[in-house]
């Protein structure tokens, strides 16, 4: 069978650290992306990272023509599926752009496969499905909500992927709900230029790395009167290396299984943001000033995976911890 897989977005954040990752694990990873998030030469970054040529087609999931000649052109035996908008805030201002991009982007995946035979699919889903959950740690049974434009686009591309299921009951689906991504491969290769950035980061470790620059006088916490042991709110920080080899995982559970399956992609563990303030000024060995502000709208208190699931059907455990994802999201 070919070992060729398609990574829609693969030059993006998460899909270029999943191309190391396939690639370590020999697979041949095949990027497809617009590069509207992205750097040019991180392709020639992955080249050198994995002492191969990298394959990297420069196209739109929205140009369908150009989409089907990248079909014609490869024969895969499975897709990961990341290209997508991903700012929440962005989204509330622009949801068209992202139902457009996020769900069209899909359709026209799935038009492809289905022409071209293609029938195992990974796609880049996030704990915001979850929305704001009363139980903690959360199942892959949770009950799922979208409160924003972007969130709806992820349950959505959930839902559409349960109908393809049905109408084709030996396509292998891999739904992959990511918690909060951190870090940066050790190399320091493939961090994003911030003049490549077209989405602003309103995430917080791209703000810690801001403060710490001195480009931000200080963090912004997002409310401190939260039910949760220091009052500020609690996320499961994975890091993005231990991300990426989910992905290989999920991709061997499908080609040797061919069975679909939905699984958290966490650490099973909470850290309040004075937690990360503290960790990141020990990493980058800077202080953090931060100031208290009132919570941001559509917050939760808490969010963080049951990992149970993730362990039975994949076999996943994340090996880095919070000190190692500080330490790798920190560059000069
Ligand atoms: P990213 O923006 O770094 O990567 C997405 C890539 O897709 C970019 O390289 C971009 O150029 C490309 N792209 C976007 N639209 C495209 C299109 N129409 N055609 C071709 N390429 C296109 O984002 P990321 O952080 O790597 O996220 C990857 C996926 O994971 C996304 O689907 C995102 O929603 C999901 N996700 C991300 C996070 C996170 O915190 N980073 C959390 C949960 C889920
Ligand atoms: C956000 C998205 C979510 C997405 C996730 C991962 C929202 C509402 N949700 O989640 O859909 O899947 O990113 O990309 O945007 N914080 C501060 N100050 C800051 C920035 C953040 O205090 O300047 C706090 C937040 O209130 C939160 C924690 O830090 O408690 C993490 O925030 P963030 O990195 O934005 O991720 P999420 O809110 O979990």
């Amino acid at each position: 069978m070919t070992d060729k897989i398609l990574l829609t977005g693969g030059a993006g954040y998460i899909g270029a650290h999943t191309y190391v990752a396939l690639a370590k694990a020999g697979f041949t990873p095949v990027i497809l992306d617009n590069f509207s998030n992205a750097d040019h030469d991180t392709p020639a970054r992955l080249a050198q990272l994995t002492g191969k040529a990298c394959l990297c087609h420069e196209c739109d999931l929205l140009d369908q023509k150009a989409l089907d000649d990248v079909f014609k052109a490869h024969d895969f035996a499975a897709v990961v599926h990341f290209a997508a908008y991903k700012a929440v805030g962005d989204s509330v201002a622009r949801p068209q752009a992202y139902f457009n991009n996020n769900m069209g982007g899909l359709i026209n995946l799935l038009g492809a496969m289905e022409n071209h035979g293609v029938t195992r699919i990974v796609f880049s889903s996030s704990a915001t499905v979850y929305g704001d959950s009363p139980v903690q740690p959360i199942p892959e049974t949770a009950p799922l909500s979208a409160t924003n434009p972007y969130g709806l686009s992820k349950l959505v591309g959930e839902q559409m992927l349960g109908q393809m299921q049905v109408a084709h009951p030996e396509w292998a689906i891999s739904i992959l709900r990511y918690f909060n991504p951190v870090g940066l491969h050790k190399s320091g290769l493939l961090r994003l230029s911030p003049e490549n950035t077209t989405q602003p980061p309103e995430n917080l470790m791209p703000r810690l790395l801001e403060v710490a620059h001195g480009t931000r006088k200080q963090l912004s916490v997002f409310g401190n009167d939260y039910d949760t042991p220091d009052g500020t709110g609690m996320r499961d920080y994975i890091h993005v290396e231990d991300l990426a080899r989910g992905h290989v995982l999920a991709l061997e559970a499908l080609i040797n299984t061919d069975q679909s399956h939905t699984v958290n992609l966490g650490t099973g563990r909470g850290y309040s943001v004075l937690e990360m303030i503290e960790a990141f000024a020990k990493a980058c060995g800077r202080p953090i000033p931060y100031e208290m502000v009132p919570r941001r709208a559509g917050d939760v208190a808490r969010c963080y995976a049951d990992v149970t699931h993730a362990k039975e059907v994949l076999g996943f455990e994340t090996k880095y911890g919070l000190a190692e994802m500080c330490a790798d999201s920190w560059v000069e």
